[in-house]
């Protein structure tokens, strides 16, 4: 194995991370505590509850990173940590634990911005070189930029109001479909997507397609999420529904709710490849790719959608593998090499003072 060997620290939605990558992007060692089953309980994330669990596991898990990889830490070369953007009181505990490790052992730390390591996860495995379109999707985001090197983001457009994978989960929970044992251990994303899939009539509702009018590359999924929660009202009133039973035909609601966030998405896409092309910031020479990733390009429906757009207009998609689409220690990792292989200097000379969470 090559060295430099970098280790990756996440903490800054509810999953605990790490792990440790060589200069190839190969994975020495992966470690996660979810806490997942435990936010179920309350209906969604509590921010102090997220730090706390954080607190709970961040030892065992970045301790179970180097046992895996049989190494310890004097033997890595830096250490990457998120330090933004996210939950403040996650983030804090993975930024505290990555300092008290970097002084310990006299290693350099390098803070990672999270949607940037999501970005970049794609060119571990692949050879993705810069320029390249990028959709991030999860839930805290909706992202499109043209990614023009490893801290070269340019913003082209991103959600102005909630992130797909919030209105997913915030949507699956109003409809009740933890209730059932096939999706109970889902997130929400995936809950819709497994239901959807079983439609018979993806058409039997009407969605109303988010920003129609405006050719920019915005999107917004809170009209979505309160359509569907009248349309959801509606259908418990009707068929007067006890508070724990689920809305008959939710199978055919899901596929028309995933219909429509999947049509908004591809055309903003479609419309950030169009600007891309009339500003040559991607031509011929440079090669036209779409990278796309964050938790939500998990969904095969939309991936398999943005295939075709891109299958029409010639562009190549990428996207992680699934278990790497959602947030672990991995991308930071790989970020951190990528930031290390660059500018290795930097990151020798930085004061862990300035390494804050902002
Ligand atoms: O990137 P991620 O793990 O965490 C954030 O940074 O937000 O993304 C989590 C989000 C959740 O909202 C979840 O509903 C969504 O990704 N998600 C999916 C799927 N799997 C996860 N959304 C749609 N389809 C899926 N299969
Ligand atoms: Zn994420």
């Amino acid at each position: 194995t090559q060295r430099p060997y970098i280790l990756g620290i996440e903490t800054s939605c509810d999953d605990t991370g790490a792990a440790i990558l060589n200069r190839d992007g190969n994975i020495l060692s992966e470690s996660v505590h979810s806490q997942h089953s435990q936010h179920l309980r309350y209906g969604g994330i509590i921010p102090p509850i997220a730090g706390e669990l954080h607190r709970q596991n961040i030892e065992n898990v970045v301790s179970e990173a180097f046992r895996k990889a049989n190494l310890t830490p004097n033997d890595i070369d830096a250490i990457a940590v998120t330090n933004r953007p996210g939950l403040v009181m996650s983030l804090r505990i993975g930024v505290r634990y990555a300092k008290y490790l970097a002084r310990k052992y006299n290693k350099p730390l390098i803070p990672v911005h999270h949607m940037e390591a999501h970005a970049l996860t794609a060119r571990m495995n692949n050879q993705i070189p810069f320029p390249f379109l990028c959709l991030l999707a999860s839930g805290g985001h909706c992202i499109l930029t043209l990614v023009k090197g490893v801290q070269d983001f340019y913003m082209l457009g991103e959600t102005m109001d909630d992130a797909p994978g919030e209105a997913f989960d915030k949507i699956a929970r109003r409809l009740k479909l933890r209730y059932l044992p096939e999706y109970e251990w889902m997130n929400g994303g995936q809950a819709i997507e497994c239901a959807s899939s079983k439609a018979t009539n993806p058409n039997q509702f009407e969605f109303t397609l988010p920003l129609s009018q405006y050719k920019d590359c915005q999107f917004s999924f809170s009209g979505i999420k309160d359509n569907t929660r009248r349309i959801i009202e509606r259908l418990e009133r009707d068929n007067k529904l006890s508070p724990d039973e689920i809305i008959p035909d939710h199978e055919n609601f899901c596929a028309g709710l995933l219909q429509t966030v999947t049509k908004h998405i591809a055309r903003r896409t479609q419309r950030a490849i169009q600007f891309c092309e009339d500003n040559d910031y991607i031509t011929d020479e440079t090669g036209r790719r779409l990278v796309f990733s964050g938790g939500v390009a998990c969904n095969d429906f939309i991936y398999n959608t943005l295939k075709e757009l891109c299958d029409k207009l010639d562009y190549e998609i990428f996207r992680p593998m699934k278990q790497h689409c959602t947030d672990n220690g991995i991308m930071i990792a790989w970020n951190g090499m990528e930031r290390w292989l660059e500018n290795e200097e930097t990151y020798r000379n930085i004061n862990l003072d300035d390494v804050t969470v902002d």
